[in-house]
C-alpha cells in the first residue's frame, strides 16, 4: 500500500490518514486544495516527500477548480504556506508550476496531474535506491559484529512519511528482507509521537524487531554499546551538508559524536536546498500550537480516542518542531545516488548535475 494515490474519480487524491495510526488505518479523500492545504496542516500527511507529493496533487485539484495564471499562483501560495520546514514542498510545487506554466489553460490540470503521479513515482524508486546505498552500512556491522545489528531512529522517516519505503527505514526494510538481524530502537519523538505511533507500527508490521524508547534515552544506549548505528531523516539539508530533521535529532547526533556511534541522514535529493549554506541560520524551523505539547492524545482501554492534559491548567509551553544537526556531526548522507560525505564537495561529487 503507497501512503498517496489519486481517487478513481480523477478529481481528488487518497491518503492514509496518519492522524488516526496506529489504531485505525483510515483513508481521506482530498477533493480540493484546501482540502490538501489543511491535511499538510494538521498532520494527516506529513513526512517531508509525502508533503511534496501531497502538494503536487493539491495543485492539480487547484488548476482542475481555477486553470488561470491567478489560479494557479492562489493555490500554490496556499500550499507553501502549510508548513515551513521540509523544502520538499516548495520543490514539488516548483516542478508542477513549471510543468504546466506554458500550457493552455485546458490542458494545465491533466498535466499537473500526470506531474504529481510522476512525483509519486519517483519517490518511491529514489527511495528503493536510498535502501539499496544504505544496505552495506548495515551488512558491514552485521559482518563485523556477527550478531544483530542495532540501529537508532528518531521519528518517522519510513514509508509512511514518503510514498513508499521511507528514507532512513529503507536500509532496515533491505537489511530485513536480505535476512540480516536487525533491531530499531524507535525514539517516541515528543510531542506528536511519530516514532510510538507510526515507525513503532509499521517495523511491527514489517516483522522487524523493535524497542520504543523515550526521547531521552539515545544517549545511555550508546554509553553502554547498545547502538551500532543512528540513521535519520531529514526535512532539509544545505548544500553544505547541515541537516534538519524533527526536534531532538541534533541531541542524538551530539550522543553519537561523543560515543563514536556513526550518524547516518538518509534523503532524497529533493530535500537538498541548494540556496542555503548554513542550516542552523538559514533554514526555517516550525513552531507548532502548544497545545501538542501540554497534552497526549491516545486510546483508552476502552477502544476511544482521548486528549488529556499534562501540565498544568493555563501552562505555557513551545512546541519547535525541528532542529539543525551541523554537517560536522553526521557521519554520512545516504542519497538515492550513493553514500557521500555530509560537505559541499560530498554533495557535489554525487548530484554535479543539481548544484
Ligand atoms: O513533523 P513531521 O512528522 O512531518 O516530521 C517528519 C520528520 O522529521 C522526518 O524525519 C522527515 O520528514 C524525513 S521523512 C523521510
Amino acid at each position: 500500500m503507497r501512503t498517496i494515490w489519486p481517487g478513481e474519480d480523477g478529481r481528488s487524491m487518497q491518503v492514509i490518514d496518519q492522524t488516526r495510526l496506529p489504531h485505525a488505518v483510515e483513508v481521506a479523500r482530498l477533493g480540493s486544495v484546501e482540502d490538501a492545504a489543511v491535511a499538510i496542516e494538521t498532520m494527516v500527511v506529513r513526512g517531508a516527500p509525502l508533503i511534496g507529493a501531497t502538494a503536487a496533487y493539491g495543485l492539480a485539484l487547484g488548476l482542475l477548480a481555477d486553470p488561470s495564471d491567478a489560479g494557479l499562483e492562489a493555490a500554490r501560495s496556499r500550499l507553501a504556506r502549510t508548513r515551513p520546514t521540509a523544502v520538499n514542498l516548495r520543490w514539488a510545487l516548483d516542478e508542477v508550476a513549471a510543468t504546466v506554466a506554458a500550457l493552455p489553460e485546458d490542458a494545465r490540470a491533466d498535466a499537473a496531474l500526470v506531474r504529481a503521479g510522476e512525483i509519486c513515482d519517483e519517490d518511491v524508486a529514489i527511495c528503493s535506491s536510498i535502501g539499496d546505498h544504505g544496505l552495506p552500512l548495515i551488512e558491514d556491522i552485521w559482518q563485523r559484529k556477527k550478531g544483530p545489528v542495532n540501529v537508532l531512529t528518531h521519528c518517522n522517516a519510513g514509508w509512511l512519511a514518503t510514498v513508499d519505503w521511507g528514507t532512513a527505514t529503507a536500509p532496515i526494510y533491505k537489511a530485513h528482507v536480505a535476512g540480516i538481524p536487525v533491531h530499531v530502537w524507535v525514539d517516541e519523538t515528543r510531542p506528536r509521537n511519530q516514532g510510538a505511533s507510526l515507525t513503532a507500527w509499521e517495523l511491527g508490521h514489517a516483522g522487524v524487531p523493535y524497542s520504543l524508547i523515550v526521547d531521552n534515552a539515545g544517549g545511555h544506549l550508546m554509553q553502554h554499546g547498545l547502538v551500532d548505528l543512528c540513521i535519520v531523516g531529514s526535512d532539509r539539508t544545505t548544500g553544505t551538508g547541515d541537516v534538519a530533521n524533527k526536534i531532538g535529532t541534533y541531541l542524538k547526533a551530539l550522543a553519537a559524536h561523543d560515543n563514536g556511534v556513526p550518524f547516518y541522514v538518509a534523503l532524497p535529493s529533493p530535500t537538498i536546498d541548494w540556496t542555503k549554506r548554513d542550516g542552523v541560520a538559514e533554514i526555517p524551523i516550525e513552531e507548532r500550537s502548544p497545545d501538542e505539547v501540554t497534552r497526549i492524545t491516545g486510546r483508552t482501554r476502552g477502544g476511544e480516542t482521548a486528549t488529556v492534559h499534562l501540565a498544568p491548567d493555563g501552562a505555557t509551553a513551545a512546541n519547535y518542531g525541528f532542529d539543525v544537526t551541523p554537517s560536522r556531526l553526521v557521519t554520512g548522507l545516504v542519497t538515492e545516488r550513493g553514500v557521500c560525505d555530509a560537505s559541499e564537495e560530498g554533495l557535489r561529487s554525487l548530484f554535479p548535475d543539481l548544484t
